[in-house]
């Protein structure tokens, strides 16, 4: 049995997390969740976004799946999920886009794993006014060779171990010769330890051209953390959008698995919520735990319903259904296989 933390979080959080969590136990998994609260819920209850509990529970058990929270405008709330990844030191952000059966989108053939550096580059917030007059500004990207290696490393990693033949590492080392160079070079050392996986690197404007124009070509991706944050946008963007794109973000010793989109407040409390993205989030984690054949079911089980069941999907990808009769669905086709 695998003892891992819930966070069901605000808004569709909670819908979503109970679609998860019984779509995983239909496929058979055997996991303990240990619900903890996070976000304004908890904020609301407790007077804190991340309580003291939940942090220890993370402590504990070091891997949790987590629903979207939501960050209230102008209150001083910290932002949970920044703190969580700085707290864990979760340096590899990890998502993946593949294309789905009759989910609209602009282009087909997608099926790739972006890793995106989770802690560094121009994050780190290191800005200043260089004049009185605010009218001139700076901000310094920090990049290192240790977290440049980790992130890299976990790329690779996960080439060899889900069988992928290609890692692209996308810079800007023709303008940014030292922070980008670095990464770059980083990159190259790391891969002749992987002599079975291609290596190419490319530039990250290109990039985004070479992702909509020919996105079969990519398989494994690996950038620093602005670049990452707006390709993987790209990517989501490239097979449909918030609604079917999960994400994780890995540590040395931690892990947490989460959606890419908000909570929703505009359809929170309405069956209407997709909970695609959380539970390919649930299907990296399954895959973290070694519980690869399981998520290989749940995943052939969510294309059937989206290529033979459209109407019991959400609306939000072109459906007549709710999160209660998409739900369903996955669960029937599973016992259909
Ligand atoms: P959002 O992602 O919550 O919503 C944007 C639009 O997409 C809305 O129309 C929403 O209904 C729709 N949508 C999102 N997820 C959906 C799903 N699973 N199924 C169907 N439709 C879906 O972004 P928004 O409105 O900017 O943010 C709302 C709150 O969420 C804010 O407080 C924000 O801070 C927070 N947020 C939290 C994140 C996290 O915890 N990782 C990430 C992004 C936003
Ligand atoms: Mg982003």
């Amino acid at each position: 049995m695998h003892n891992i933390v819930l966070i069901p979080g605000d808004g569709i959080g909670p819908e979503i997390t109970r679609s998860v969590t019984e779509i995983i136990k239909a496929a058979g998994v055997d996991i303990n969740w240990i619900p903890a609260k996070a976000g304004l819920g908890a904020f609301e209850e407790t007077g804190d976004p991340l309580p003291k509990e939940t942090e220890e529970l993370i402590d504990t058990y070091r891997i949790a799946l987590k629903g979207p929270l939501t960050t209230p405008v102008g209150t001083g709330f910290r932002s949970v999920n920044v703190a969580l990844r700085k707290k864990y030191n979760l340096y590899a952000n990890l998502r993946p886009a593949q294309t789905l059966p009759n989910v609209p989108s602009p282009v087909n053939n997608v099926d790739l794993v972006l890793f995106r550096e989770n802690t560094q580059g121009l994050y780190i917030g290191n800005e200043r006014w260089l004049d009185d007059e605010h009218t001139k500004a700076e901000s310094i990207a920090y990049i290192d060779k240790q977290s440049s290696e980790k992130v890299i490393t976990a790329a690779f990693e996960y080439a060899r171990k889900f069988g992928r033949k290609k890692v692209s590492i996308v810079h800007k080392a023709n303008i940014l010769k030292f922070s980008s160079g670095l990464f770059l070079s980083a990159g190259l050392e790391v891969s002749k330890n992987y002599p079975e996986i291609e290596c190419e690197e490319i530039i990250v404007d290109n990039m985004a051209m070479q992702m909509v124009m020919r996105p079969e070509r990519f398989d494994v991706v690996v950038t620093t953390n602005l670049f990452g944050d707006i390709l993987s946008d790209l990517a989501s963007g490239l097979v449909g959008g918030l609604g079917v794109t999960g994400a994780a973000n890995l540590g040395d010793d931690c892990a947490i698995f989460e959606a890419v989109h908000g909570s929703a407040p505009d359809i929170a409390g309405k069956n209407l919520a997709n909970p695609i993205a959380l539970l390919f989030s649930a299907l990296l984690l399954m895959d973290h735990i070694d519980e690869k054949v399981a998520a290989q079911k749940i995943h052939d089980a969510v294309l059937e319903v989206l290529a033979n069941h459209k109407d019991a999907c959400t609306r939000d990808i072109g459906g007549k259904g709710t999160t209660s009769t998409f739900t369903h669905a996955v669960i029937q086709a599973m016992e259909m296989d």
